[in-house]
């Protein structure tokens, strides 16, 4: 089966590859003459994820899906969520992106030391933290939404040399006391919230037989 994915990022292109299998064939907006930018301006993953699937849609009436991912942190209220791609500025600087993320959890760390230390009662600033993903297919005109998500916790600092985004700085229970970046590609693929929300939907084209 021939379906279009909304992403240009090749290490997503190979990850969806490998989950959905030989039953597919993965295209690229490029390939199929979309080389703008598919608009993203929804107010949550899941308005952003079939935002960008709708927009392939329209343009080519074919099979087709989209995803849109956020990270959450807890004691930043959910922050970065939809914001993560852009947290410290539109240029989507990843490194930036996870000073940003260590710094704001300084901050709120410094707060609730300082608040501590005259006297007020509070609780130790949680670090816990997760990936979500929602994945909007589009098939026939009809949309199909799947998810998947991965716990974990924020680092101090920076670890590992693989993955991409964020992955530095976040510990997946899975792996306590490595980041996704000091893993293997496909020791994360096994467990990653994209990877989740991929064989959900892969599940579901086999149930009805489109693999
Ligand atoms: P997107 O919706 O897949 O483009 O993801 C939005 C942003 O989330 C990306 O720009 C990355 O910063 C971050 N992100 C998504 N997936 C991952 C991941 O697997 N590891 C680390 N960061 C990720």
């Amino acid at each position: 089966m021939k379906i279009v994915f909304a992403t240009g990022n090749k290490g997503k292109l190979r990850e969806a590859s490998e989950i959905l299998g030989d039953g597919f064939e993965l295209v690229t907006p490029a390939e199929m003459g979309i080389t703008e930018d598919i608009p993203e301006t929804g107010n949550t993953l899941t308005a952003n994820s079939r935002q960008k699937a709708e927009y392939l849609w329209d343009r080519c009436h074919c099979s087709c899906f989209a995803d849109d991912t956020g990270l959450e942190v807890d004691a930043l209220g959910g922050a970065p969520g939809v914001n993560t791609a852009r947290y410290a500025g539109e240029d989507k600087d990843f490194n930036r992106n996870m000073d940003k993320l260590l710094h704001e959890l300084s901050v709120v760390e410094s707060e609730s030391g300082m608040a501590s230390s005259l006297g007020v009662h509070t609780r130790p600033v949680s670090r816990r933290a997760r990936f979500r993903s929602v994945v909007t297919l589009i098939i026939d005109g009809q949309k199909h939404y799947f998810e998947g998500s991965l716990e974990g916790e924020i680092s101090r600092e920076r670890s590992g040399n693989g993955g991409f985004g964020y992955d530095p700085v976040f510990i997946a229970d899975e792996f306590p006391g490595k980041t996704l970046a000091d893993i293997s590609e496909e020791e994360k693929n096994a467990i990653s919230h994209r990877g989740k929300a991929l064989r959900a939907m892969a599940e579901y084209l086999r149930s009805v037989d489109m693999a």
